[in-house]
């Protein structure tokens, strides 16, 4: 990856100057890699989902029950305090991994959805109202749209959805058309997770800004493939989670800027997001913590930080290097079987591979697959929207991660073959 591209929150292609994975060194972290599945040796190829953990986040979280279990922000003892610690501490690796300002500027919640959600029902309460409209696009996840429509619903606002070209590819002009002086924000995938495409992010926010309009990035399929930096792609929001970067479930991120998040409603009201309460009035605390209601999910924001301190050791451009190398080498290999076609096949792609037989329902692929012991995904991919963009119900999708290799791309190509001899 070029220095410019980083710059520009890293969209383009990896460097081929990125000194190789260790696989194997790296599948040893991996204890779950190392089973057989109906009696062959597992193939996780379905990424996109949820990762696999490396033992270093599950020690983290042991550690963490074992040694430092308290509740945090309220405690004058030394376990209090310890776990408080270790938690800021998780917030301050977030910061550095997004290249945040600021640590205020990280706030913890459950995932995506919830980040996107708090968004909708902070933000966009305070500034979408009747008459008003929210860009998305016509790749997103199911959690970048319903939670907008439900904000348009209750305000009269219209959601608006920039379409796409047949390559999966963000129409650009289009997207640039749809702005007009009632848009009150936009929200992108970073990477979509049922074609692969790597938006032009950077893009979409100057372009955006130029109307005055805020940005909110979902980058759930992107951190984990790409480098991001929240400064040099200038969005005023990013979301991601946890699961799908070797952290732990029930964890993710907002990440706002502090300029939108000071002016900000709570989200929750309860515990830790207050400065006083008496039954006339609530004042609230200050940021992030506005947002963090109630008791949070301390041992899940310890795994996030150890989840991402791993990456950090590996290395981004190194991890997406391998990922590049191991989706162009399945592109090629399943390209030319009979009656597959590849779903998603936008320039720039991470990490995805989607399709479909002409004669063979996804979950037949699937079901067929697991029976050697490969994992995929078949269905919608929560991307309804997408599936009727390219008139079909559904897709198979294999998705990579750091610790895969081609070998398991070539057995997940003999099993493709096995699903044309079974339906042949
Ligand atoms: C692009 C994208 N956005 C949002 C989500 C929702 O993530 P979560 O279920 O972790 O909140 C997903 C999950 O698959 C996703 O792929």
């Amino acid at each position: 990856m070029t220095t410019a591209a980083r710059k520009l929150g890293s969209e383009s292609c990896p460097s081929p100057d990125t000194e190789p994975l260790d696989v194997e060194k790296i599948r040893a972290d991996f204890p779950i890699l190392h089973q057989q599945i109906h009696g062959k040796p597992l193939v996780y190829l379905d990424n996109a989902a949820t990762s696999q953990k490396p033992r270093a986040v599950i020690e983290a979280i042991t550690r963490y029950y074992e040694s430092s279990n308290a509740n945090i922000h309220r405690g004058v003892h030394f376990l209090s305090e310890h776990a408080t610690e270790e938690h800021e501490e998780a917030r301050r690796t977030v910061q550095r991994f997004l290249n945040a300002r600021s640590a205020n500027e990280i706030v913890f919640v459950r995932g995506t959805t919830e980040a996107i959600n708090l968004v909708t029902q902070t933000y966009g309460r305070a500034h979408v109202g009747a008459g008003d409209e929210v860009l998305i696009t016509g790749m997103e996840h199911h959690s970048d749209i319903v939670p907008w429509q439900l904000l348009c619903n209750e305000k009269g606002a219209k959601l608006r959805a920039a379409p796409i070209d047949d390559n999966g590819a963000l129409l650009l002009e289009e997207f640039a058309r749809l702005l007009n002086p009632r848009t009150k924000i936009v929200a992108v995938t970073h990477v979509s997770n049922a074609l692969g495409t790597i938006n032009p992010v950077r893009k979409i926010v100057e372009l955006a800004h130029q109307h005055g309009v805020p940005v909110l990035v979902d980058g759930a399929q992107a951190v984990p493939h790409i480098r991001v930096d929240v400064q040099a792609l200038d969005c005023d929001f990013y979301a991601f989670s946890g699961h799908k970067i070797y952290g732990p479930t029930g964890i993710g991120v907002l990440y706002g800027k502090a300029s939108h998040l000071n002016a900000m409603p709570p989200y929750q009201g309860g515990g830790d997001m207050i400065a006083s309460v008496t039954f006339e009035k609530s004042t609230y605390n200050k940021v992030p913590y506005k947002f963090e209601a109630g008791t949070p999910d301390i041992a899940g924001a310890i795994g996030l930080g150890a989840a991402l301190r791993y990456v950090e050791s590996i290395g981004l451009d190194r991890i997406a290097a391998h990922e590049h190398d191991l989706l162009e080498y399945a592109t090629q290999a399943i390209s030319p079987i009979p009656g597959l076609r590849i779903v998603g096949t936008a320039k720039e792609k991470a990490g995805v591979l989607s399709f479909v037989f002409d004669t063979v329902h996804p979950h037949d692929i699937g079901t067929i697959l697991d029976q050697e012991g490969i994992a995929i995904r078949t269905g919608h991919h929560c991307s309804q929207p997408v599936m009727q963009r390219f008139d079909i119900p559904a897709t198979a999708r294999a998705s990579f991660a750091l610790y895969n290799t081609r070998e398991e791309v070539d057995a997940l190509v003999r099993g493709i073959e096995k699903v044309r001899e079974v339906f042949a």
